[in-house]
């Protein structure tokens, strides 16, 4: 069973019964990687200066599948945190269960539709009401480069598919890892939709992942994607079963690795570690995917406390779209700012490029929502999606019986 899948009795999560007290501010969140969990401290410092206790529900497992099971047992108990890291179209999916609180006073109190791109604002709404708050906008279509590796070696990093074959294979001879990879569903997932992304485009990739239109899966693109993708698993390392995607980061970090494909909270391992980038380490577009942004928007639902008290939660949704902490916190998670127009100067070059590609690509219709990220289907759907791509780099499954497979998947829209 997908972990995701919400199948909540709601007649168990009506029944809340202790709520967490006043005051208390339990968050429930899967940020426990080095990057990751300095960028949750400065969370936990910014509430306890507001006078409120913060109760860490930190769930291991990158991607937030773990996380996911476990919230859904908390709620289905009746003991939901106060705030939960959930994304995409699953806010939806709580929301309807009804056990989520409205961020309407705190929301209106200070203008977040002025604020949040409405791309982003809608999202965060179920039936006109806010009852999520956003954290920042990651982006997944990233190619992560050691330049050390690259000049030892004598090759460029790939800017297409195409050419990526004969430059991980010389990268290989020269006796380094061409690609740091964690065998795990979703970074397995994150991988393929950067190659989706590089091979069909923006437009391909909205008609056949977000739409999940029949025509646009079954097409030679898709076969296509599916080949390429088993090439680059061809230049994986054979311990990559099971491995955290920090540790695939830190192959990179220290050299043993050319490149990674991963969102930019794999800025958060190397800006922990020191790194600057430009010279320790380069943050390329994936192949073929320059032009066109993948975005992932970290965010918070809320849940209804049986108390009523709407402080805590409206106090923490205040401090995560606070100036303050959309600086510190980005510059730790490795994203850029949610509020709209904020203040790039002291970002890293990484960042800066991001943020101008985030409003690039909106304008030439090249922002797609990541569907690895949970952005871009409700959650049967999306973990459908998932296996599919997993256990196609998992086994000898060919291009066309993944094609076959996607499509059933895509019917659990
Ligand atoms: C989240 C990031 C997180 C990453 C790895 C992504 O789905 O959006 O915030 O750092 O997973 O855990």
């Amino acid at each position: 069973m997908q972990p995701r899948r919400l199948t909540l009795a709601l007649t168990v999560a009506c029944a809340f019964s202790l709520p967490a007290a006043a005051g208390t501010v339990e968050v429930l969140h899967w940020w426990t990687s080095g990057g990751e969990a300095k960028s949750a401290a400065e969370l936990k410092k910014m509430i306890e200066a507001r006078g409120h206790t913060w109760k860490d529900f930190a769930v291991a497992g990158g991607g937030g599948d773990n996380a996911m099971t476990v919230l859904k047992t908390r709620v289905v108990s009746g003991n939901p945190p106060v705030a939960a890291q959930v994304k995409g179209p699953a806010i939806q999916e709580w929301a309807a269960e009804g056990v989520l609180a409205n961020l309407d006073a705190v929301s209106a109190a200070e203008k977040w539709d002025t604020l949040l791109p409405p791309v982003v604002a809608n999202v965060m709404k179920y039936k006109g009401h806010y009852v999520a708050v956003p954290v920042n906008v990651h982006r997944v279509n990233w190619m992560w480069a050691n330049p050390e590796v690259f000049k030892k070696v004598g090759v460029e990093p790939p800017k297409s598919w195409d050419e990526f074959d004969a430059v991980a294979t010389k990268i290989e001879k020269a006796g380094f890892i061409a690609v740091a990879h964690g065998g795990q569903p979703w970074q397995d997932n994150t991988v393929f939709e950067s190659v989706a992304l590089g091979i069909g485009g923006a437009a391909y990739y909205n008609k056949a992942f977000v739409k999940l239109e029949p025509a646009a899966i079954n097409s030679p693109t898709t076969i296509k994607a599916f080949d390429t993708l088993r090439m680059v698993r061809k230049h994986m390392d054979k311990d990559m079963p099971g491995r955290d995607w920090n540790l695939a980061t830190a192959m990179v970090i220290n050299g043993k690795a050319a490149m990674q494909f991963m969102g930019d909270w794999a800025k958060g391992e190397f800006a922990a570690a020191g790194k600057v980038p430009g010279k320790d380490y380069l943050c390329l577009a994936a192949p073929g995917t320059a032009n066109a942004f993948t975005f992932n928007v970290d965010s918070f639902i809320v849940f209804a406390q049986k108390n009523k008290d709407m402080k805590p939660a409206s106090d923490f949704a205040s401090t995560i779209l606070s100036t303050p902490f959309q600086e510190v916190f980005n510059q730790n998670k490795g994203s850029i700012p949610v509020r709209l127009g904020h203040d790039m100067s002291k970002f890293d070059d990484c960042a800066k490029k991001s943020a101008a590609d985030f409003v690039a690509s909106n304008k030439s219709a090249s922002l797609v929502p990541s569907f690895a990220h949970q952005m871009a289907q409700p959650s049967a759907a999306q973990g459908a999606i998932q296996d599919v791509v997993s256990s196609f780099m998992n086994s000898n499954m060919t291009s066309k019986e993944a094609v076959a497979k996607l499509l059933e998947a895509a019917k659990k829209k």
